[in-house]
């Protein structure tokens, strides 16, 4: 009798994927439910995507998939909704948790990932790099200059980190090495960045006004939702420069375009968007003092791997009516 007969009957799990996911996750996936893995590049449609999990026992989903209360209605038998991700604004959590249905992330494993990324951001931005390699390839360097393509100083300059979570504490980290003025701004205070990095902890309104760089790292939630709106960029430096690899709206897109295109502010290295895939007319990417990535903090191949298997853990233990691992209900 396999395992998962051991706790079921006889019968396999129905579990829907809505993505190929790196082949250590899938592997385990298929080894305990029937898995109907979605094929496309693409996300399925909201509507397919309830279709397909009407009679599913657990779903395996990415940020780029809606799970509400009607698709939870839908779907009588759903035991466990493990998203592969550590963000899950996309998941209404408190509709799972009163429908008895577990919910899991990614948390962890993607920490340090992300935090590289942001810091790539942020130099890449302050140094320029997208805008010179532009030039270089378009066959418009003519020579050496003072202040051809100057940007700003990273080493010995102020870091305002926004949510010092795990992953503000590892661009701490990484601010430290360049020797940085780590500040930072959240609820409660972070005792080992204080410690480790000699970090210090202000409201908001002064971090933004003393900070030569702002990265963002908190959740979106209704209250980060536009934390960062015209009020506040106005109280940055005119050469600040702001990191966003958290989740889009917690920037107010069009108040940061206004902020970049007058010049309130230095640059902006920008990895999430308010609506994602970013449509090519959108005005920001008009901007040179805009460095973008599409959606990239956790992907390398080992990190997203890492995902793909917690998050087939978490449905293998949801799908058992265990502890998930990494739950957040
Ligand atoms: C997450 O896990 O929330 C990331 O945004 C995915 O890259």
């Amino acid at each position: 009798m396999s395992k998962l007969m051991s706790y079921t009957g006889a019968r396999l799990p129905r579990v829907f994927v809505t993505r190929q996911i790196p082949g250590d996750g899938m592997d385990i996936v298929h080894g305990v439910a029937r898995a109907d893995v979605w094929p496309d590049e693409l996300p399925p449609p909201y509507a397919t995507l309830a279709e397909r999990v009407a009679d599913c026992e657990g779903l395996l989903c990415l940020l780029t998939d809606r799970v509400d209360g009607a698709l939870l209605d839908g779907a009588p038998q759903l035991r466990v909704v493990s998203q592969l991700a550590v963000g899950y604004d996309n998941i209404d959590v408190a509709a799972c948790t009163a429908r008895g249905v577990k919910v899991g992330n990614t948390p962890g494993v993607l920490t340090e990932t992300t935090a590289d990324l942001a810091f790539a951001l942020l130099m890449a931005t302050a140094r320029r790099i997208v805008e010179s390699d532009r030039v270089v390839r378009s066959g418009r360097w003519q020579t050496w200059s003072p202040l051809f393509m100057a940007g700003v100083d990273i080493h010995h300059a102020t870091i305002g980190i926004v949510g010092m979570g795990r992953i503000g504490y590892e661009v701490a980290r990484r601010a430290h090495g360049f020797q940085m003025t780590v500040l930072y701004s959240d609820e409660r205070p972070n005792e080992a960045a204080e410690r480790d990095f000699g970090a210090r902890r202000l409201p908001l309104d002064d971090l933004l006004a003393t900070s030569d760089f702002v990265t963002i790292h908190t959740p979106l939630q209704p209250e980060t939702t536009h934390l960062m709106g015209s009020r506040e960029l106005s109280l940055m430096k005119p050469t600040a420069i702001l990191v966003n690899s958290a989740r889009g709206p917690i920037v107010d897109q069009r108040a940061l375009f206004d902020a970049l295109d007058r010049g309130v502010i230095g640059g902006a290295g920008l990895d999430v968007f308010e609506s994602e895939p970013v449509p090519a007319d959108e005005p920001l990417l008009a901007l040179d003092n805009v460095v973008v990535a599409p959606h990239i903090g956790s992907a390398s191949v080992a990190t997203r791997t890492r995902m793909a298997v917690i998050a087939a853990e978490n449905l293998v233990a949801g799908l058992r009516g265990e502890p998930l691992p990494h739950g957040v209900n």
